[in-house]
């Protein structure tokens, strides 16, 4: 049984995990992985940085877990979006909810949803995510609407500072058995803390998440998908499904350790929280915010504003500039 939201001192039986459990995935919901081929004209334009496998074990993730809220930092242009959407469609139930910083990528990620018609399983809150979060948070709470948070998407400002931001204040609300899906961690994190991660993450995120991930053993489990899909044997399991297929996608900016290896890298770090839920109110805890100069605060409410007319004429311009991109023979 998973524990219930609010409960501080459940814990939930463990159950299969890692590969284990993304096997089971696959096989479970083969015809809903089939299905995300629907998406894959859009990998050009907003599938960038984050790749097939991730993205289908997202899909599976949601599946499984069946949330009825997903807390997403964050959107962009709406790419993590809309597979977690779909999975809650299949699910039959569920919203997701996700903070971006941005005017125009709120606008044009509630717009992906809505094309794709997910509309109705998606909100997006414009803003920095640690000042909306909690606004939003603490009413749906005083409104009986959560108690805690079971699925947690991080994919946001990856520095050290906002790290020590989450882990402070989002970590304690999540529930025992809760998912936690952070992006852009290329090592798992016993490789991080003992030095034999080769290339360290820039801005400090991995860093401060692995410390934290080690000093709590006992709260938390994880699995890496960048070492899974480094395994042969992970890759034969979930192949039969249409898992492990790592070629770079055309129209995908390959990152600078993609262009290396010449596949994709996915670098997932799934944890799954064990201990007890150590807060249902928002804790509040410090962080340094913003400083966004008075000019580009302006810009932001028109960029909002004008954001119906503005963002469909610069994707239009982006558009163009990726077929003439294409289109040109490289020397
Ligand atoms: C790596 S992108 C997210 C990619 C997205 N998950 C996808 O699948 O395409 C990071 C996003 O975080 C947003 N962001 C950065 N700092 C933020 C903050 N403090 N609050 C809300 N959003 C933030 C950026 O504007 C950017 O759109």
């Amino acid at each position: 049984m998973i524990a219930a939201p609010g409960d501080p001192s459940a814990r939930r039986p463990s159950g299969p995990w890692g590969s284990d459990l993304a096997a089971e995935l696959y096989a479970r919901f083969a015809d809903g992985i089939a299905r995300l081929e629907r998406f894959d004209p859009l990998v050009a334009t907003l599938g960038k940085s984050y790749a097939g496998e991730e993205r289908r074990l997202l899909y599976l993730m949601v599946r499984h877990a069946a949330p009825e809220l997903v807390f997403e930092l964050s959107p962009k242009r709406g790419w993590s979006t809309l597979h977690i959407a779909a999975a809650l469609e299949d699910n039959g139930r569920g919203k997701v909810i996700s903070f971006e910083l941005d005017p125009v990528y709120g606008h044009l990620a509630r717009s992906t949803v809505r094309r794709a018609g997910l509309g109705h399983r998606s909100e997006v809150v414009v803003g920095d995510v640690r000042d909306m979060l909690p606004q939003v948070y603490e009413r749906w709470r005083r409104d009986g609407r959560v108690s805690g948070i079971g699925f947690l998407f991080i994919d946001s400002e990856h520095s050290a500072p906002f790290a020590t931001w989450y882990i402070a204040n989002l970590f304690p609300l999540v529930v025992p058995g809760g998912l936690i899906h952070v992006h852009d961690i290329e090592a798992a994190p016993e490789r991080v803390v003992s030095g034999a991660a080769t290339i360290p993450e820039p801005l400090g995120e991995e860093r401060v998440l692995a410390e934290h991930l080690i000093a709590h053993r006992e709260a938390y489990r994880w699995w890496s998908v960048a070492a899974a899909v480094r395994d042969s044997a992970y890759l034969e399991r979930v192949r039969p499904w249409g898992g492990g297929r790592l070629a770079l996608s055309p129209g995908r900016r390959p990152h600078p350790i993609e262009a290396a290896l010449g596949m994709e890298r996915n670098p997932t770090l799934w944890i799954e929280k064990l201990g007890a839920q150590e807060a249902v109110a928002y804790p509040y805890r410090p962080f340094e915010p913003l400083r966004v100069p008075l000019g580009r605060r302006l810009r932001n409410v028109i960029r909002r504003r004008l954001a119906f007319v503005y963002v469909p004429l610069r994707e239009r311009r982006r558009e163009r500039r990726r077929r003439a991109k294409a289109a040109t023979p490289s020397a």
